[in-house]
């Protein structure tokens, strides 16, 4: 019979225990994932106490007060803060989301906190994102609308720009994709529901003009037909979006265009 196991050093262990030293009586405790590849150690999880008394509301502002005043070892992505770039995504409580906009006070007990499901890990809390970027990169995200004079406004109605709403917002964040089965397991191929969304995007824009090859390009058994309709990557969105139906909507354009 086949065994599956994993390898010895992919085991998460139990860490460091960073106890509170400032004696407060608002203490949480919150647990994080911690790997670095130069100790050649295997991942392990650290808790931190922290005093909740002086900390403002978000979980960016939990792990901003753990690196500042506790452990400046602590290696995480962030930027904007305000729920904008995207770059603060991550595991919390079991549910993927920006750091910077997920209130703590919305998880219960102990704050669990893990880089996103199912990428490779840098260090501690950053995933690796360079497959995701580059099958972005080959969506061709841009404009084509070479026929156009560049030069002049190229117009569209008030219906046509409406059609991008649902689309634009997505910052890229990746809470979608890495929610999703059918990117877990098939990852290298299929493009995921992060990245269908922004063909998505280029595909309805009124002005562009490779709309037919653009589709041609996505319509793939691998790159688009491994979306399932599970629909996890839609409750993932800390933006409020909706890949699955962008995906949908692919799907259908592509049933219905003779590409
Ligand atoms: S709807 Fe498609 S893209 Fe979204 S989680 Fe399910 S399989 Fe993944
Ligand atoms: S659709 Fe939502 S979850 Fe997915 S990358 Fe865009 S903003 Fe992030
Ligand atoms: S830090 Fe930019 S979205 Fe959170």
């Amino acid at each position: 019979m086949v065994q599956l196991n994993l390898p010895e050093n992919s085991k998460v262990k139990t860490g460091k225990y960073f106890k509170d030293k400032t004696g407060s009586k608002n203490i949480r405790k919150v647990n994080v994932y911690r790997w670095d590849p130069s100790t050649g150690e295997n991942p392990r999880i650290d808790t931190y106490e922290v005093d909740m008394d002086s900390c403002p509301s978000k979980v960016l502002d939990v792990l901003n007060k753990i690196k500042n005043e506790i452990d400046p070892t602590l290696a995480y992505r962030r930027s904007c803060a305000h729920g904008v770039c995207g770059s603060c995504a991550m595991n919390m409580g079991g549910k993927n989301g920006l750091a910077c906009t997920t209130p703590h006070a919305e998880i219960d007990g102990d704050l669990d906190i893990y880089p996103l499901p199912h990428l490779k890990v840098k260090r501690d809390l950053i995933g690796d994102l360079d497959g995701l970027y580059k099958q972005y990169e080959s969506i061709e995200p841009w404009l084509k609308s070479n026929s156009k004079s560049e030069t002049s406004e190229i117009y569209q109605s008030k219906e046509d720009r409406a059609k991008l709403d649902g689309a634009y917002e997505c910052i890229m964040c990746a809470c979608c994709s890495t929610s999703c089965p059918s990117y877990w397991w098939n990852g290298d191929k299929y493009l995921g529901p992060a990245v269908l969304l922004q063909a998505y995007r280029w595909i309805v824009d009124s002005r562009e003009e490779e709309r037919k090859e653009r589709l041609k390009k996505v319509a793939d058994e691998l790159k688009l037909y491994r979306c399932h309709t599970i629909l996890n990557c839609t409750n993932a969105c800390p933006k409020g979006l909706n890949p699955a139906k962008a995906i949908a909507e692919i799907k259908k354009m592509l049933a219905t265009t003779n590409v």
